[in-house]
């Protein structure tokens, strides 16, 4: 067991011993009786635990993804679980996550369930600061990630497909100190938040140093990447960006792109290399296009790779970063679920609960997907198109939809694109497991290949 949940549990018992865990059936039963007198629906219902440890031990026992699987085949599409003082509410499925994802921030807003990520990106941004200059920043990134400057990114990438050495240690810690516990006690002062602020601390200092020598020698012209972009942006009163805040804007973006991408590329390692069709099929692909364009890899080239990218979208549905996303509704609403039985029903949903949407839970539902576990990226070619609009949620959607989603494939694409050229690769250990310990849970423990340089490709670099 997580040595962190160990420590807590008997906390976490303690406290959850004060808080009301109502049981399915009391709320049931409230409901019936107070429902002659309903306008509104019911609440959802709430998940029954064990008299005095409520859902606890379930909880430490089945692991988050589990837990909450077993609360939706139970109880169904909406329902909510009570933990310590808080009150979650999980919405699972295109329909009932409607207001989630398109709802006003006035109305269901990330600011009161993101406090926790503070530490992690430090002052002066994103959610250290109010809506409106986070709006500000994020646009920054929006303007960023637009297919003009997408274009010029490339040969940076093709160059790069190796990370800088000491910011990806650092990066590692700054993942690993983003726990489950991390939601409800960001700066408790256990090993892995005083790795993560040292890890931070040092990325900042780093980052200053490149923003202080930039702005000193005035030689922004020359460096035509993101961080540049960011130097140079400013906010809509005329007012520049501070080295702090650029530096902060960096680690959030690192942390927004780099882990999820860098796992998403192990992810989709594992799914083809167990999969030999759609190996296959990719294989095949590159072949083509090498054909077409020699080994020029540009931003043209790679939006040709509709094989891989389907293959990338696949393992994301299956493998998307992160668990869940979070809300507070600052507002009661109403939402269309199915209960336990797969009966429609009508639900309010109680201002000032946490509002939950379960990524892989989301992009599983089978009345969506066909076979929804099974690994098949041609569920998205022309032919059946499964999962439009709301139906797939690893990018989120609607209003807070990740702005790196074009970034992130193009990121990809190029490292695999290049794998399968120059690579024949076999996984020599069991298809990973997910590492749910952590707020962005990736492939546990080591991923190890064996590799033979193939002769697809006419480029020789060494990864
Ligand atoms: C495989 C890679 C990636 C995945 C799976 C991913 C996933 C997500 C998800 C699920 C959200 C929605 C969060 C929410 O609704 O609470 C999001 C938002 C965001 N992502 Fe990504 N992301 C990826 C790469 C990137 C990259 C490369 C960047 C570039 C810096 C980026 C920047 C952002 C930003 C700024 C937002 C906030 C948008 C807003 O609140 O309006 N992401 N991302």
């Amino acid at each position: 067991m997580d040595l962190t949940w160990s420590f807590f549990s008997p906390l976490i018992i303690v406290v959850i011993i004060l808080s009301k865990i109502a049981t399915r059936g009391r709320t049931s039963a409230t409901n019936k009786k107070k429902g002659a007198k309903f306008s509104s629906p019911p609440p959802p219902p709430v998940a029954s635990g064990a008299p005095l440890v409520g859902v606890v031990p379930s909880l430490l026992t089945n692991g988050p993804e589990a837990f909450i699987r077993g609360c939706y085949e139970t109880m169904g599409s909406v329902f909510t679980v009570s933990l310590l003082q808080h009150k979650v509410t999980f919405l699972v499925g295109p329909e009932e996550s409607r207001h989630f994802y398109k709802g006003l921030d006035s109305e269901i807003s990330q600011d009161e369930v993101s406090q926790f990520t503070v530490p992690t990106f430090g002052p002066g941004v994103a959610f250290d600061v109010d809506y409106a200059t986070r709006h500000e920043q994020i646009r920054f990134f929006g303007d960023i990630m637009k297919p003009a400057k997408l274009r010029t990114y490339v040969d940076l990438m093709v160059a790069e497909v190796e990370m800088f050495g000491e910011v990806s240690t650092l990066l590692h810690d700054i993942n690993d100190g983003m726990r489950l516990v991390t939601i409800m006690f960001p700066r408790l002062p256990i090993p892995a938040h005083r790795r993560r602020d040292r890890a931070r601390a040092r990325l900042g200092e780093i980052f200053s140093d490149i923003v202080r020598s930039r702005r000193s020698s005035g030689a922004g012209a020359c460096h035509g990447d993101m961080l540049q972009c960011l130097i140079d942006a400013t906010y809509k009163d005329g007012r520049a960006t501070t080295e702090t805040e650029v530096a902060g804007m960096l680690v959030a973006a690192l942390f927004a792109g780099q882990h999820t991408s860098s796992s998403t590329s192990t992810w989709t390692g594992a799914s083809l290399l167990t999969h030999p069709k759609h190996l296959r099929a990719a294989v095949e692909e590159q072949a083509r296009i090498l054909r077409r364009h020699g080994d020029r890899v540009d931003y043209a080239v790679l939006a040709e790779m509709d094989t891989l990218q389907r293959c990338v979208k696949e393992t994301l549905r299956l493998h998307p970063p992160a668990l869940m996303l979070m809300r507070h509704a600052r507002q009661s609403f109403v939402v269309n679920g199915r209960d336990g039985d797969g009966g429609k029903r009508e639900y309010e949903v109680p201002k000032g609960h946490t509002v939950a949407s379960p990524l892989l839970l989301h992009n599983t539902m089978p009345h969506v997907y066909h076979d929804p576990s099974k690994f098949d990226p041609e569920r998205f070619g022309a032919r059946r198109e499964e999962g439009g609009g709301l139906a797939y949620a690893s990018f989120g959607s609607g209003r807070h939809a990740c702005v790196g989603e074009a970034f992130a494939y193009m990121q990809i694409k190029v490292i695999w694109s290049h794998l399968l050229r120059n690579f024949e690769l076999q996984l020599e250990s069991p298809f990973p497991e997910t590492d749910w310990n952590v707020v962005m849970p990736g492939p546990k423990g080591k991923v190890m290949v064996s590799y033979n340089r193939r002769k697809l490709a006419a480029t020789t670099t060494t990864v």
